[in-house]
C-alpha cells in the first residue's frame, strides 16, 4: 500500500490592504463594498478577521459604547481615543474616522486641523463628515490638505433635529433633489465615497448612476455600491432602538448577559475557581512560608 500523499496545509491567505484605488476598482467591477463600524481594539480585530473593506469609527460610538443619548455630545478627544484603539486592531481595511459634531463646521482651517488630528494622532486613512451645504467647502479644504474625505447625505444624525428627527429623508421630489445635489457637490469637492443614510430606494436608484464615486448605503436600498451597518446593531450588542434598516446577524448581548450571569452564579455557589484555574506552589515552599508566618 503506498503512503498517503503528505498534504501541506495552505498558508493563511494574506489579504492586500484596501486602498482608495481598491474601492474605485470595486465600483467599476460592480463588486459590493462592505463597511462596518468599530470603536475599540476587539471590534477592529473582528472586522479585520471578517475581511471587510472599510471600517468606520463612527460617531455612533457616542451611543453604542459611550452611552450618550445621541451622537451630538461626543468630543474630538473621545473619538480620537476610540479611533486609536481601532487602528491598533486593523491592518487590511481602510480606516475612516468620523469628525464629530462641532469639530469641523466653523471654518475650513478648523476642519483641516481636526482632520489632521485623526490622521496624525489616531492613524486614520480618511475622515467622514456629514451634510451638504457648508460641509462641501469643509470637505474640499480637507481634500486639498491631502486627506481623503467620505461624505454623508440623507439622514445626517448630527443635525437630525433640524431634519425633523431620526426619520428617512428624500421622500418628496424636492427633498430628494436636495440629497442628490448634496451628493454631487461632495463628489465635486473631491470626496472619495459618499454614505447615503435612510433614503427611499427609488431615490437611490435615480441618484447612484449620476455619481462616479462609490455610494455606501445604510437604509438606502440595494442599489448602492456598498453597505454599512453599525457593529453593535448587526451583532445585537446594543439594546437601544434599532432603525428599520438594521438586520441582526447575531444576538451577542444575550450571550454576554448569559455568560456574566453564569459567572456570578458560579462565584455565589463557590463553583469557581476550580483547581485548574489556580496557581500552585511547591509543598516545601508552602511549608516554609507557614513557618515564616508563625515565627
Ligand atoms: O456614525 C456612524 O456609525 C455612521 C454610519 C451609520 C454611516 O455615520
Amino acid at each position: 500500500m503506498s503512503a498517503a500523499p503528505r498534504v501541506t496545509p495552505a498558508p493563511p491567505r494574506k489579504r492586500k490592504a484596501v486602498t482608495l484605488s481598491t474601492l474605485g476598482e470595486r465600483k467599476a467591477l460592480g463588486e459590493p463594498i462592505v463597511m462596518v463600524t468599530a470603536y475599540d481594539y476587539p471590534s477592529a480585530k473582528v472586522a479585520e478577521d471578517a475581511g471587510v473593506d472599510l471600517v468606520l469609527v463612527g460617531d455612533s460610538g457616542a451611543m453604542t459604547v459611550l452611552g450618550y443619548p445621541s451622537t451630538v455630545p461626543v468630543s474630538t478627544e473621545e473619538m480620537l481615543m476610540l479611533a486609536s484603539a481601532v487602528r491598533r486592531g486593523l491592518t487590511t481595511p481602510f480606516l475612516v474616522g468620523d469628525l464629530p459634531f462641532g469639530s469641523y463646521e466653523e471654518s475650513d482651517a478648523i476642519a483641516v486641523r481636526t482632520a489632521q488630528r485623526f490622521v496624525k494622532e489616531a492613524g486614520c486613512d480618511a475622515v467622514k463628515l456629514e451634510r451638504g451645504g457648508s460641509s462641501v467647502d469643509r470637505a474640499r479644504a480637507i481634500v486639498d490638505a491631502g486627506i481623503p474625505v467620505m461624505g454623508h447625505v440623507g439622514l445626517t444624525p448630527q443635525t437630525a433635529v433640524s431634519l425633523g428627527g431620526y426619520r428617512s429623508q428624500g421622500r418628496t421630489a424636492e427633498r430628494a433633489l436636495e440629497v442628490c445635489e448634496d451628493a454631487l457637490a461632495l463628489q465635486e469637492a473631491g470626496c472619495f465615497a459618499i454614505v447615503f443614510e435612510a433614503i427611499p430606494s427609488a431615490v437611490t436608484e435615480l441618484i447612484v448612476p449620476k455619481l462616479e464615486v462609490p455610494v455606501i448605503g445604510i437604509g438606502a436600498g440595494s442599489q448602492t455600491d456598498g453597505q454599512v451597518l453599525v457593529f453593535h446593531d448587526l451583532l445585537g450588542i446594543y439594546d437601544g432602538h434599532a432603525a428599520r434598516f438594521v438586520k441582526r446577524y447575531a444576538n451577542v448581548r444575550e450571550q454576554m448577559v448569559a455568560g456574566v450571569e453564569a459567572f456570578a452564579e458560579d462565584v455565589r455557589q463557590r463553583r469557581y475557581p476550580e483547581p485548574d484555574h489556580e496557581y500552585t506552589m511547591a509543598p516545601d515552599e508552602a511549608a516554609r512560608l507557614e513557618e515564616l508566618l508563625s515565627g
